[in-house]
C-alpha cells in the first residue's frame, strides 16, 4: 500500500499573524519559533476507492474514528485539490495523534494540519517523483496554510517567516520560508507552556481574524508588526536578549489589545495568564534572567527563556507558576529540528 508517516512539530509566533485576506493569506509578515515535544504524528494510506463520493477517507484519531473531524477535513481536500489531484482518485485512511493531551488548551492546527500536508506531499512524491526538496517544503507549506494559516510555518526549523516583506528575499504570502540566520542563543531556546486555562476557546481564530477587517487599530497594526519584524529579525541575529524581551511581549499583548478592540469585543486571557504574567515580570526584575512571555490567541501563556538560564527559570516555574496552571500542568518544549519522517506508525 502506498502509505506516508510525518511526525511535525507545532509552533509559536513570536511576531503574529492576525488579520487575513484573499485565500488565507496574511495581511502582515509572522515569525515563529518552531517547536519540539508538541507534535502530531499522521499517517495516510492509500486505498481503492469504493465509492462515487468525491473525497473518500477515513479519519482515526489516537486510535478511534473520529466522524465529527471529517467535515473539516473534506473542506481541506477541496481547498487542495489543485495540488494534490490523487485526492480524490483514492480512499485515504487517515490516523493521527497528538503528543499533548487533546483536552490541554493547546492549539493543534499547525501541526495536525502540517502533519497531513507533509504526509500528501510524500505520497505525490513516490506517485511522481519529479519533485525537488526546496519544491516539496513549498508545496507543503503552500497546502498546510490552506488548512490552518499559523500551519504553514511548522514545516520549517528553527525559525520560518511567513508573509511577503522587503525585509526577506523570497519570502511570500503563499507559504512560509525558514529562517536561520540566528545567534546561537536562539538555536534552542526554551519555551515551557503554562496551561492557564483547558476549555475550548470561545471565540474561533478565524472568526477573531475576520474580526480585524473593521477594527478601527487595524492599519496601525499591520505597520506596527512590520517594524516589529524588523526589530526582531535584528535582535534575533544579533542575540540582543532585551530587543527580543520588549519586542515578543509587545506582540502578544497587541494581539489581545486587537481582540478587546474588535468589534464585538472579547478577552481570551483568563484571571490565571495575568497572574503569570505579573509574577513573571517581579521575578524578572528580581532575578535579572530573561525570561520573557508570549501568548497565542487563548489563556495559555508561553514562557520563553536560554538553555543556559533554564535550571533557575525551572526552579521558578515548580515553586510559583505551577499553581495557577489547571491541574499544576505545564509542558517544557524547546526549539526544535522541524518535522521528521517516519517509517512507521507506532
Ligand atoms: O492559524 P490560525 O488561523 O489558527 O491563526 C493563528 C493566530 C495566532 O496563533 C494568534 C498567531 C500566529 O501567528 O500563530
Amino acid at each position: 500500500m502506498i502509505q506516508s508517516t510525518w511526525k511535525c512539530p507545532s509552533n509559536i509566533a513570536l511576531i503574529k499573524y492576525w488579520g487575513k485576506q484573499g485565500k488565507q493569506l496574511p495581511a502582515n509578515p509572522s515569525l515563529s519559533f518552531t517547536l519540539s515535544n508538541c507534535f502530531t504524528k499522521t499517517q495516510i494510506g492509500l486505498l481503492p476507492k469504493k465509492s462515487n463520493d468525491l473525497y473518500e477517507f477515513s479519519f482515526f484519531f489516537e486510535g478511534n474514528r473520529k466522524k465529527e473531524f471529517e467535515p473539516k477535513l473534506s473542506s481541506f481536500f477541496e481547498k487542495i485539490n489543485y495540488l494534490f489531484p490523487f485526492i480524490n482518485e483514492y480512499s485515504l485512511e487517515i490516523k493521527s495523534e497528538n503528543s499533548f493531551p487533546h483536552s490541554s488548551g493547546i492549539a493543534s492546527s499547525a501541526s495536525a494540519f502540517g502533519a497531513l500536508a507533509l504526509c500528501l506531499c510524500s505520497i505525490e512524491k513516490q506517485l511522481d517523483n519529479t519533485i525537488n526538496d526546496n519544491e516539496f517544503f513549498i508545496k507543503t507549506s503552500t497546502a498546510a496554510r490552506l488548512g490552518s494559516g499559523s500551519a504553514c510555518r511548522s514545516v520549517y526549523a528553527p525559525m520560518a517567516i511567513w508573509g511577503k516583506t522587503k525585509i526577506i528575499e523570497n519570502s511570500s504570502d503563499e507559504y512560509a520560508v525558514k529562517f536561520e540566520n540566528i545567534h546561537p542563543i536562539f538555536q534552542n531556546y526554551c519555551d515551557t507552556i503554562l496551561i492557564a486555562d483547558d476549555n475550548a476557546k470561545e471565540v474561533s481564530s478565524s472568526v477573531g481574524h475576520s474580526l480585524l477587517n473593521s477594527n478601527p487599530f487595524s492599519k496601525i497594526r499591520f505597520n506596527e508588526a512590520n517594524k516589529n519584524l524588523k526589530f526582531l529579525i535584528q535582535a534575533l541575529k544579533k542575540g540582543d536578549l532585551e530587543l527580543f524581551n520588549n519586542i515578543t511581549e509587545s506582540e502578544a499583548l497587541m494581539l489581545h489589545a486587537l481582540m478587546m478592540t474588535s468589534n464585538p469585543y472579547f478577552i481570551l486571557m483568563k484571571p490565571n495568564t495575568l497572574n503569570i504574567i505579573n509574577e513573571v515580570w517581579n521575578f524578572r526584575k528580581l532575578s535579572k534572567l530573561n525570561l520573557t512571555i508570549t501568548l497565542d490567541a487563548g489563556a495559555n501563556v508561553h514562557l520563553l527563556f536560554p538553555d543556559f538560564e533554564k535550571t533557575k527559570v525551572r526552579e521558578f516555574i515548580n515553586n510559583e507558576l505551577s499553581k495557577y496552571c489547571i491541574k499544576n500542568y505545564f509542558i517544557n518544549d524547546f526549539v526544535g529540528n522541524g518535522p521528521e519522517k517516519l517509517n512507521n506508525f507506532i
